[in-house]
């Protein structure tokens, strides 16, 4: 064996130094100035949206969006429950309670029919949702036109999290533009990363100049220290903005590896039985973050979580797919509307290494390890 084979590690392409050395040799250290700037206008370009406020990470920019669209203490807003806690664990921070909906089996994303009916409960009982927070989960589109429309309806704003979609599209249109406000993720684990990091992305000026605000301490317009809100200091250092513009100028290509390692794992892996792979519904292209598989104890003869200690003691990295929100014990309160779909993908979900720096020799071993797996 040679070597820990990781999830999805972070991948330099060379030029980072370039940008972070122009950062420091114009002593452009600070939150603001012009790679900041730069990174931001490239984020929006990239996600079809016309402007962005990048930000120290993709769960700030949820408690942002939440704050620039009004949500408050006592707020109920409708969330997709098959995701990770930074999408809704801000509900918290702004005193918010989630009204959790369960995905549809196409895309594993917010199924919209179950979102109606969530929003008519809601009402019902007197709790009209005062927003939603739908997520583009694993480098997959939700279906946008039907869950936009719903919103749209009952006057409920949007917030995308698009954190894993970076570089997905739904119906030509890219992931991130489809909410009243969208969010993503530089984390380290995600298709292109600034170390930690995030953005706000809309086109509604007037929003994302709060947001803005917000992120930089409620500094209102005096010469002075000035503050009528209390905000937050949640800017992106220009170091992380300037190495990230050299990640994103590569995502297309990041996109089309990503895409060619699940294709790969798909040929020389679909013919095991019990094994299946997530689905890419016709509406939209995923970017194939992790190559999530379903695994079917019987037909495979064994769970994923057995697969994946199998893996483990091959210094192979597999994880289960998120635990749904409305089984977190945080969340134990909370109501959801379905939630058979996302219980059935954590019960047979695992993400295989997928990272764009994987080499194919490490594809082959987790390949062969997979097979080797199942021959037991
Ligand atoms: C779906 C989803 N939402 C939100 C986040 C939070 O992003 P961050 O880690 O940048 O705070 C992540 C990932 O980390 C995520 O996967």
């Amino acid at each position: 064996m040679d070597g820990r084979i990781f999830l999805s590690a972070p991948e330099v392409t060379g030029d980072e130094l370039r940008y972070v050395a122009a950062a420091i040799e114009e002593n452009w250290i600070g939150p603001l100035g012009p790679h900041v700037e730069a990174f931001e206008r490239e984020v929006a370009e990239a996600t079809g949206v016309s402007r962005a406020v990048a930000v120290s990470s993709g769960t700030a920019a949820i408690h942002l969006a939440l704050e620039v669209l009004g949500v408050g203490a006592g707020d109920t807003v409708v969330a997709s429950t098959f995701t990770f806690i930074g999408s809704v664990a801000p509900l918290r921070l702004v005193g918010a309670r989630p009204w959790f909906v369960d995905s549809e089996s196409r895309s594993w994303n917010m199924d919209p029919e179950l979102l109606a009916a969530a929003i008519e409960e809601a009402t019902r009982r007197g709790r009209r949702p005062r927003a939603a927070i739908v997520v583009d989960i694993v480098g997959q589109c939700a279906d946008w036109d039907p869950i936009v429309e719903i919103c749209g309806e009952a006057e409920i704003p949007i917030i995308e999290d698009a954190a894993e979609a970076l570089g997905a599209t739904y119906r030509g249109r890219p992931a991130g533009s489809f909410g009243t406000v969208g969010i993503v993720s530089f984390n380290g684990n995600k298709i292109l990363t600034t170390s930690t990091g995030g953005a706000l992305l809309s086109d509604d000026d007037g929003l994302l100049d709060e947001a803005f605000y917000l992120a930089t301490q409620a500094r209102d317009p005096a010469p002075h220290y000035e503050h009528s809100r209390t905000g937050f200091n949640y800017r992106m250092s220009s170091l992380l903005a300037a190495f990230g513009r050299a990640q994103l100028a590569d995502l297309p290509r990041r996109v089309e590896r990503r895409r060619a390692i699940f294709e790969r794992y798909r040929r020389e892996l679909g013919d095991l039985p019990g094994i299946s792979f997530m689905p890419e519904a016709d509406f939209g292209r995923a970017n194939r973050w992790l190559t999530a598989i379903l695994v079917d104890r019987e037909a495979f003869g064994m769970g994923p979580l057995e697969l994946m200690a199998h893996l483990a003691a091959r210094d192979i990295e597999a994880r289960p797919l998120w635990k749904p929100m409305h089984l977190q014990p945080v969340f134990r309160d909370e109501p959801v509307t379905g939630g058979r779909v996302a219980e059935d993908l954590f019960a047979r979900g695992l993400a295989l290494p997928s990272g764009s720096g994987l080499t194919t020799d490490e594809q082959t071993r987790v390949i062969a390890a997979v097979r080797e797996a199942w021959r037991r």
